[in-house]
């Protein structure tokens, strides 16, 4: 413990090395991986580094292959050295040259257009050759890593080429990428068209943050331990923030970005899903149905905004020119492949309500926005205050609220901020901080955050993933914001300098509330 100011040194203790083998993590069951948008960019820089990582960890069965496909013309000779190049850009850490040779070795690529049958008949041979090859099973892992129109496409293509057929004891799989949909309707229609060809347990939605261990984390913070249960509800916690900063700008996404905003990119998705995990009941087991389950009751919870609560609740900002990290940046507007004039959220911010017993009268606040003053994503609990009168003839004036920090990343962990009394004669008080950093008691392994995915498909364990209705409902969440934003085109943008933590819109959110944004330093 040491001064919140400071953070002075102290001594933690690592995990005995026990601990950081993991007994139960064994290499799947045989598969081929199929990605889909095998030249684009999630390819190059989170998929085949994971696939890596998995496979120098021995997590990867050796009967596996993978197949990229992609619309680009090339031969797998040319597409395995484009990966062996890109490998050795983007990996997580330095790999041992045996591991690249070995994935490489077991890579092919084929060229196809996703919507021509064709294609699909000479994707099914390519397999057919692959699987005996590398004795796979037949299992196949595909991984729809494509622009977004072409999700149910290569569905449809894959059913009608008999591709997702599960028999003679082989399983088929599709982890479908974000965004899925764009709003309610369309979410519902993607489900649709998906549950046409696939049963519900092939379908994998991926929304890469529940890949990150400190989110993974916070069901055993919560669940694993006796402290801190009995007072996560209404009785003891005054409000719940959740912030996912980032720094960087729309870097090349600007084509994309501008058409989807702050809302669409990071709420019906990561945020609402960090909010199920802190605001849900214990599930009866840890089994894929019990957690989904208990992740959906929350999201069926929240109270749905009326247009006249987005007014009052919600707050929207875009970017100008600023500062960050020290360095000029431009506004949003001057973004490459954004429009002069556009529209667009870059930041979100939003007050809901989660109806429930647990949580009734427990405003959440949640805020994201890109070219904020840092890189920070952090779910804070700030818990009530207790009564004064103790300190009532002592220089103590305000009692700050106790709040417990879990910190999604960067810096990985948890801290417990509270009082001590100043030592001396009078009663006066500073706020400390109890801290657990990752890195001080754990040696984390390099990952991307798609790792642990990855592997719980091939298992075939969808706790991680997104059910059907999970992905509507947090559309529906959003539906009324979407509306009312696009109904009323925002007058005041930009209205925070880059840089900064957004406007002060979403500062006055809270302050008339007589509560205040965590200040992250
Ligand atoms: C993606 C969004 O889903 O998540 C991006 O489309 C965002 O705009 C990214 O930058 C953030 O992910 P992470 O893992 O860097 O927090």
């Amino acid at each position: 413990m040491g001064p919140a100011t400071t953070g002075e040194a102290i001594h933690v203790e690592p995990a005995p090395a026990s601990e950081l083998v993991n007994p139960y993590a064994r290499p799947v069951g045989p598969a081929t991986i199929v990605i889909f948008g095998a030249a684009g960019d999630l390819t190059k820089r989170k998929l085949i580094p994971a696939l890596c990582n998995l496979w120098s960890e021995n997590l990867l069965a050796q009967g596996c292959a993978i197949v990229g496909v992609g619309r680009t013309a090339l031969d797998t000779a040319t597409y395995r050295k484009r990966v062996a190049e890109d490998v050795a850009k983007y990996a997580t850490h330095q790999l041992p040259p045996s591991v690249v040779e070995d994935v490489i070795s077991r890579l092919y690529y084929v060229a196809a257009d996703f919507t021509d049958p064709a294609s699909y008949a000479l994707i099914a041979a390519e397999l057919s050759r692959i699987d005996a090859q590398h004795a796979t099973g037949g299992n196949h892992l595909y991984y729809l890593s494509t622009a977004p129109e072409y999700f149910a496409p290569i569905v449809e293509q894959l059913g009608a080429a008999g591709l997702v057929e599960e028999s003679n004891g082989a399983w088929r799989r599709v982890i479908v990428e974000k965004p899925f949909g764009v709003d309610l309707e369309s979410a519902r229609v993607l489900n649709a068209d998906l549950r046409r060809v696939l049963r519900e347990e092939q379908i994998y939605r991926i929304d890469h943050y529940l890949g990150k261990e400190t989110v993974q984390n916070i069901l055993v913070f919560r669940f694993a331990n006796g402290m801190f249960e009995p007072i996560w509800n209404r009785e003891y916690i005054d409000n719940v923030q959740i912030t996912v900063a980032e720094s960087i700008g729309v870097e090349t996404r600007g084509g994309y970005y501008d058409t989807a905003g702050a809302l669409r990119d990071m709420v019906p998705n990561h945020i609402l899903q960090l909010l199920a995990l802190v605001a849900m009941e214990p599930p009866t087991s840890f089994e894929a149905e019990a957690v989904r389950e208990e992740k959906a009751k929350v999201l069926r919870a929240i109270q749905p905004m009326t247009p006249e609560r987005v007014l009052t609740h919600t707050v929207r900002g875009q970017y100008g020119e600023g500062s960050v990290d020290g360095r000029q940046v431009a506004a949003y507007r001057s973004e490459d492949r954004v429009p002069r004039g556009s529209h667009t959220e870059t930041f979100a911010a939003m007050q809901l309500s989660v109806d429930n017993w647990r949580w009734a009268d427990v405003p959440f606040y949640l805020r994201t926005g890109k070219r904020m003053a840092r890189r920070v994503s952090e779910i804070s609990i700030q818990f009530r205050r207790p009564p004064l009168l103790l300190f009532r003839n002592t220089p103590v004036e305000h009692l700050s609220r106790n709040v417990l920090v879990i910190r999604v990343q960067p810096d990985e962990g948890i801290t417990l901020r509270f009082g001590a009394k100043i030592p001396g004669p009078s009663v006066r008080m500073s706020n400390v901080a109890m801290d657990f950093r990752y890195k001080d008691h754990f040696q984390q392994a390099p990952s991307t955050g798609y790792e642990t995915l990855i592997y719980d498909c091939i298992k075939g364990d969808p706790t991680l993933f997104q059910r059907a209705d999970m992905v509507e409902m947090g559309w529906a969440i959003v539906a009324p914001l979407q509306e009312v934003w696009s109904a009323l085109p925002p007058r005041s943008f930009p209205n925070y300098a880059a840089g900064t933590w957004g406007p002060k819109e979403a500062d006055e959110l809270l302050e008339r509330d007589g509560r205040k944004w965590r200040r992250i330093e």
